[in-house]
């Protein structure tokens, strides 16, 4: 059936019902049989009401069907065919330029799958009429103008969309160098700053406030900027007395001359532990552990040796209680203790240790015997006093 509905130009839809593919057939007025096969005759004599028995020749079945044709039909026609080829001459028909020319007006025989027939203008207005014809021809026109614009524009969306897909990809890949771009730079900044605060860290030997700036020049003027406590709480991680050689000697001699005995001595105010280290290197085998609120941890990191995070002020209120040292060292700290309070370090210092040495670049602090504490020598190296202290008898 579809066979012959090729065969007659028509185009229906690939999920017609076979009782609308008969109908379709029987409006088909075309006495044109060229191109289609016998089964194809065969629909067409059913469907036209022709009686067969189903065996008959080609030409029996093409003899039936013009039989069947009545007289007047026939002349209306002939009528329209003549009409046809009078258009079809006016106006030109480009149809019959597609297939090959034939004796038969363009009939090509027509298989299950190829699609409708291409009909010229002379058979169109032969089924259909003058006006049908035409309008048909316009309308399939209309409808392959239509198909070939909307097939254009498909093909420039297509073109568009590839276009568009290739700009993301391209989008996407420089995103993708660009975020991992940024990731390395981030690593990479995060490893240079933990380095750089782990360097702080260890060069601050630990201290709590790793405060990454150098200790002003001048400890003076920075005293009196800052004040003493709050200088050490920012510089006390790195800490270095400048006078430290001198410190040296001065224990060197003191050691050499007073000797004072050092088997288990106290650094108080140690800073970096400047007078233990001194002490260690004329008596290796003395043992010695340090006292100091800011650079206890700084005291450790150099000499390896235990330190108390306590001041003077702690000290004097009773501290050390129950502790006992053969000496006790103090360099360079003890002008930093504001004077009503020397009393009462002296007297806490005088429970826990017999003798006491002083290192200080000033004439401060005078240590009074109503303190508990006798001076016993002094000496002066390079304007820094030395001055060994025994504790009174008398307490
Ligand atoms: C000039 S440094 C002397 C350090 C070391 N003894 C020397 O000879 O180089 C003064 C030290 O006193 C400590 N210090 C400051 N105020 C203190 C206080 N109130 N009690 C105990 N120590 C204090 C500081 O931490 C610092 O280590």
């Amino acid at each position: 059936m579809m066979e012959v509905i090729h065969w007659a130009g028509r185009q229906v839809h690939p999920d017609i019902t076979h009782e609308q593919l008969a109908i379709e057939i029987a409006q088909i007025r075309s006495m044109r049989f060229s191109g289609l096969s016998e089964k194809g005759l065969v629909v067409l004599c059913l469907l036209r009401g022709c009686r067969i028995t189903g065996r008959e020749s080609r030409e029996e079945l093409i003899n039936h069907l013009k039989r069947q044709e009545g007289f007047f039909a026939k002349i209306r026609r002939k009528t329209r065919r003549w009409l046809g080829k009078r258009v079809e001459k006016m106006i030109g028909d480009p149809t019959q330029a597609t297939p090959p020319p034939s004796q038969e007006p363009v009939n090509q025989p027509t298989g299950p799958v190829s699609g409708p027939r291409p009909q010229a203008l002379r058979e169109e207005v032969e089924d259909s009429g003058f006006f049908g014809g035409i309008a048909n021809r316009v309308k399939r026109q209309a409808d392959s103008y239509v198909n070939q614009k909307l097939d254009e524009i498909e093909a420039r969306i297509d073109r568009k969309l590839d276009e568009i897909d290739r700009r993301l990809a391209e989008w996407r890949d420089k995103e993708i160098a660009n975020r991992i771009r940024i990731l390395k730079i981030t690593l990479w900044a995060s490893v240079f700053v933990a380095g750089v605060v782990f360097d702080l860290f260890v060069y601050s030997g630990g201290n709590e406030t790793m405060e990454p700036t150098r200790p002003p020049a001048s400890v003076h003027h920075a005293y009196l900027t800052y004040g003493p406590r709050q200088y050490y709480q920012k510089y006390g991680f790195s800490y270095r007395n400048p006078h430290e050689p001198i410190i040296r000697e001065l224990i060197r001699q003191i050691l050499l001359t007073w000797d004072p005995d050092c088997s288990f001595g106290l650094d108080l105010a140690a800073g970096s532990g400047e007078v233990t280290l001194a002490v260690r290197d004329v008596r290796p085998k003395s043992l010695l552990e340090g006292v100091d609120p800011y650079t206890h941890l700084l005291y450790t990191t150099r000499t390896g040796l235990p330190c108390l995070p306590l001041s003077f002020e702690d000290i004097a209120a009773g501290a050390l209680r129950g502790r006992c040292y053969s000496v006790v060292f103090c360099s360079f700290a003890l002008h930093l203790l504001e004077e009503s309070r020397l009393p009462g370090l002296c007297w806490a210092l005088g429970e826990v240790s017999d003798q006491w040495v002083i290192l200080t670049p000033h004439k401060r602090p005078v240590i009074r015997p109503q303190w508990g504490w006798d001076l016993k020598h002094q000496m002066l190296f390079q304007r820094v006093r030395a001055r060994f202290y025994q504790r009174t008898t008398k307490r």
